[in-house]
């Protein structure tokens, strides 16, 4: 069995007094997690002191992007060794909102994948197909995953994220059935690539618009290992019922 996963990204929420007060409510709210695997990925502002607030704690830091090179002149890029540097150790790569609203391409998230992995972090890499692509989701899952792990050796070092972009943030979840199929696509394609073993020791995650109500039917499904959550992550009740809803782990 795989270690369940459960991921908050906050996006561009919470300075840092709000972040603290937020992971306070959840080390409260969390407790102990029952072997599930939880991380929070705050804003980069946020990234040290929320690692001093979640000292003594299970709870994994993570980065929301990072760039492709070490280092360098890239201004106002953060590196994947910055990120391990300030505690992290999952860091997302290619979400759906990098590449919608910065830019980002298959080949740049393959270079930042691969950074993350050389730095070692854990990347989180995140895949979805377009609302226009929901006939094609199979073809565009694909793509994205064979380009970003074309010179990957250990896929099973990376976390992957199936987050459908009409789901995200849209109240309209895929059905677990939906996130199983395309698990089990992820799943095949790294069997051809990387053989049977490999592939059964990758997690992937379902994300968008998870929430308390209908998380239990993502995490009960034996193809998702564990949940990227946005918006109900920035509510601690909320966040710690979905962490509840993933089965417990004994390593
Ligand atoms: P929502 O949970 O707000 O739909 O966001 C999902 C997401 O993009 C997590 O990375």
């Amino acid at each position: 069995m795989r270690r369940p996963l459960i991921v908050g990204n906050w996006k561009l929420h919470k300075t840092v007094g709000e972040a603290i007060a937020l992971i306070e409510k959840l080390k409260l709210a969390i407790g102990d997690p029952g072997g599930r695997e939880v991380a929070i990925a705050p804003p980069f502002t946020a990234l040290y002191a929320v690692r001093g607030a979640l000292c003594g704690t299970p709870i994994a830091l993570a980065g929301q992007d990072c760039h492709g090179e070490e280092k360098g002149a890239f201004t106002g890029a953060v590196s994947a060794g910055m990120l391990r540097d300030v505690g992290c150790r999952y860091v997302i790569v290619g979400h759906s909102e990098r590449r919608e609203h910065f830019g980002e391409t298959d080949a740049a998230i393959a270079r930042k994948l691969l950074a993350a992995l050389a730095a070692g972090l854990a990347p989180i890499l995140c895949l979805g197909e377009k609302s226009k692509d929901r006939g094609r989701t199979r073809e565009v899952i694909t793509r994205q995953l064979e380009t970003a792990l074309a010179s990957v050796e250990r896929p099973d070092r990376v976390v992957i994220a199936y987050e459908p972009v009409w789901a995200i943030g849209s109240g309209t979840p895929a059905t677990p059935a939906e996130a199983a199929t395309v698990a089990d696509l992820v799943r095949e394609r790294l069997a051809a690539g990387w053989g049977p073993e490999m592939a059964g020791r990758t997690r992937v995650l379902y994300g968008g618009s998870v929430n308390a109500t209908n998380a239990g039917g993502f995490l009960g499904r034996e193809e998702i290992d564990g949940a990227l959550v946005g918006g109900a992550s920035l509510d601690a009740t909320t966040f710690s019922a979905i962490v509840e809803a993933a089965p417990f782990f004994e390593g």
